[in-house]
């Protein structure tokens, strides 16, 4: 930010704009024609007028004044007392003059003395908390991860974006790509807000054959159109599609292209799938408490089939972001579908979180192979939300998550850029005691952010504690820890606890009586942000015995994850900590589990215990990351 101001304020900036008043018509001109209305007139070429955010403030409306569907009102926080950060809005190019309208933001507001116009918006400087090795957007809000596709080698990544501040509101696919899962690049907004509505979630094909009628190789993107109309929610779903590899969208001019039969107002986030044994491909779409799935010949319109869902899984809850796709079972060899159904509220902790259903689909209906009482999670974390996976990967099922909850993920401790995408894994189906289960295996491609080993002079067995302070020293706070142990017969508690100076600690432990593990993020540095004690969203929920922590509030709380989902007594820890998130999978991925951390320093010290009972240490390896 510190670039920006002084890019923003510098007096050959302010020169420039009293210079051009002589001759010509000032740069821009801000009239207020009425009490509520003010008009800003732009006479000037630059790509960008630079907005004043305060987030403590409510939202007022602008727009650009003109005739594309994308000229619509949006809602902006902007200063009325304080800067907290900037946002840019694209002028169009080569359209000058540009007027820019605003509703309802008072007179005396310093947004008007700050405003400014700009060829160049500076993104370099970093909140503290933004990831190290992570996907975040380059500034502004995002959540869902939206049409994942994999094509020519490049993965794809659109996401749910606000590119005018960083809570959540105006909704728009943002985009970014890469080669590896791991290196990402920004790219500009693939799908605009618009007078349809906001753009929600949604998923994208390659549509090789031209199906649609918009050129062979075509990527189209299914989203949903969400509004309101006289006071009531209206979500349809539409179609866009990129003639240039995803870089650019088209949306059909046939939009929506499905409502809903009953009139649902919750009806979104569609997936789409190829269906080989009809030939046909399908849409499973959220509409309140249950999925539905469509059919579609054309890739246009799209005829109902059945739906699934309306009293399975965990309660309350409110379906969104589905997935479906075939895994085989890696312990019986038997392929089965697989329904993700990410659900808010409903988390076994409170909030949002993903569960999801095995069985079996013939075309026409999915039959769970669960009780409707069972509900199976995908991750044991707290911050794993709207995971769908990539589109055209072959015999690989690649997923992404969300981190983050909706019960404060507008509150946490970040300021210009908020919001961050796990790793991405790849599910596969293992089968215990009778039960299918979905596990996350951190992607192969993950290893490659591996720096450096450092090396962990640890003993080859952990007595009651060994300190191991020396061997982190200086990791700073993007690291991944390996650990593989055996607890004896007698050990009653085995784990980890990273700890800093001002005493913030994280332990992640096993708990042999209660067979789970845990990660307790109580005193694991900021845990009050405005968050605040909700109800907890499920009436009797064993998941809610918290080992006797007295919790504040919806953040500070301890996860965990039954260790039953785990064979025989080794259990192999993958750790992964990247400045505000640890990320943990066990034994290879039959348990992952995510959560948002926001120590106030980086951990610095890690100390393994063991108690009860000795515990075998069969390696314990420690590795900085990085890009
Ligand atoms: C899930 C969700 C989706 C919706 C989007 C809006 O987090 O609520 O159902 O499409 O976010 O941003």
């Amino acid at each position: 930010m510190r670039k920006l101001t002084a890019l923003l304020f510098s007096p050959l900036l302010a020169l420039s704009i009293s210079c051009s008043k002589r001759s010509n018509p000032p740069a821009m001109e801000i009239l207020h024609p009425n009490d509520t209305l003010t008009r800003i007139e732009i006479n000037s070429p630059q790509r960008y007028l630079l907005l004043p955010i305060e987030e403590s403030q409510p939202e007022v409306q602008v727009r650009l004044v003109g005739d594309r569907p994308e000229d619509t009102w949006l809602d902006i926080r902007l200063a009325v007392d304080s800067i907290d950060y900037y946002v840019p809005l694209a002028l169009p190019e080569g359209k000058s003059p540009t007027t820019v309208e605003i509703i309802g933001l008072d007179r005396k507001a310093i947004s008007y003395e700050k405003m400014q116009l700009a060829d160049t918006f500076d993104t370099s400087a970093k909140d503290y908390y933004c990831p190290a090795y992570h996907h975040s957007p380059a500034y502004g809000w995002m959540n869902d991860p939206n049409g994942m596709i994999y094509k020519d080698g490049v993965y794809h990544l659109y996401y749910q974006y606000n590119p005018y501040g960083s809570k959540w509101g105006n909704m728009y696919w943002g985009h970014s790509s890469s080669r590896d899962l791991i290196h990402w690049e920004h790219h500009d907004l693939a799908l605009a807000r618009d007078t349809l509505g906001h753009i929600f979630s949604g998923s994208a094909i390659l549509d090789k054959q031209g199906t649609a009628g918009f050129g062979k190789d075509a990527i189209l993107a299914y989203y949903t159109a969400h509004n309101t109309h006289a006071g009531k929610q209206w979500q349809a779903q539409c179609l866009a599609y990129s003639l240039d590899n995803g870089k650019t969208f088209t949306k059909y001019a046939g939009n929506p292209i499905l409502t809903p039969f009953d009139g649902v107002s919750d009806f979104r986030d569609p997936k789409v799938f190829w269906y080989a044994p009809e030939k046909s491909w399908y849409m499973i779409v959220s509409a309140d408490k249950e999925m539905r799935f469509y059919r579609s010949q054309d890739l246009k319109k799209w005829d109902y089939v059945s739906a699934f869902g309306e009293g399975y899984g965990a309660r309350p809850n409110q379906f969104e972001c589905p997935d479906f796709f075939q895994l085989t079972d890696e312990t019986t060899g038997k392929e089965k579908w697989v329904m993700i159904v990410n659900i808010n509220p409903g988390c076994a902790f409170g909030g949002s979180a993903t569960e999801y259903f095995v069985g079996s689909f013939d075309g026409k209906e999915f039959v769970p192979e669960t009780a409707p009482e069972i509900a199976h999670w995908l991750d044991f974390g707290k911050d794993h939300y709207a995971l769908v996976t990539f589109h055209n990967t072959g015999a690989r099922t690649i997923g992404i998550p969300w981190v983050s909850n909706w019960q404060y993920a507008n509150v946490t401790p970040f300021k210009q850029t908020r919001g961050t995408n796990g790793l991405p894994r790849d599910l596969f189906l293992f089968t215990k005691d009778g039960t299918s289960y979905v596990g996350a295996r951190p992607s192969k491609e993950v290893e490659a952010l591996r720096k450096e080993q450092v090396s962990l002079s640890l003993p080859q067995s952990i007595g009651e504690e060994v300190r191991l302070s020396d061997a982190l020293k200086g990791l700073e706070d993007s690291f991944e820890l390996e650990l593989e142990l055996t607890p004896a017969a007698k050990t009653t508690r085995v784990g980890l606890v990273l700890s800093n100076e001002l005493g913030d600690e994280l332990p992640i432990y096993l708990d042999l009586e209660k067979e789970r593990i845990t990660m307790d993020r109580t005193k694991s540095g900021l845990i009050d942000f405005g968050t605040k004690a909700t109800p907890h969203d499920r009436e009797s929920n064993d998941w809610r015995d918290r080992d006797g922590v007295n919790y504040q509030n919806d953040f500070a709380i301890a996860t965990w994850a039954p260790l039953s989902l785990c064979t025989g007594k080794t259990y192999k820890l993958r750790l992964f900590v990247d400045r505000s998130m640890a990320e943990l999978f066990v034994q290879g991925g039959r348990i992952a589990m995510t959560n948002l951390i926001f120590p106030r320093k980086p951990y610095s010290t890690l100390r393994l215990y063991s108690e009860g009972g000795a515990t075998q240490l069969h390696s314990a390896k420690l590795y900085r990351l990085g890009l």
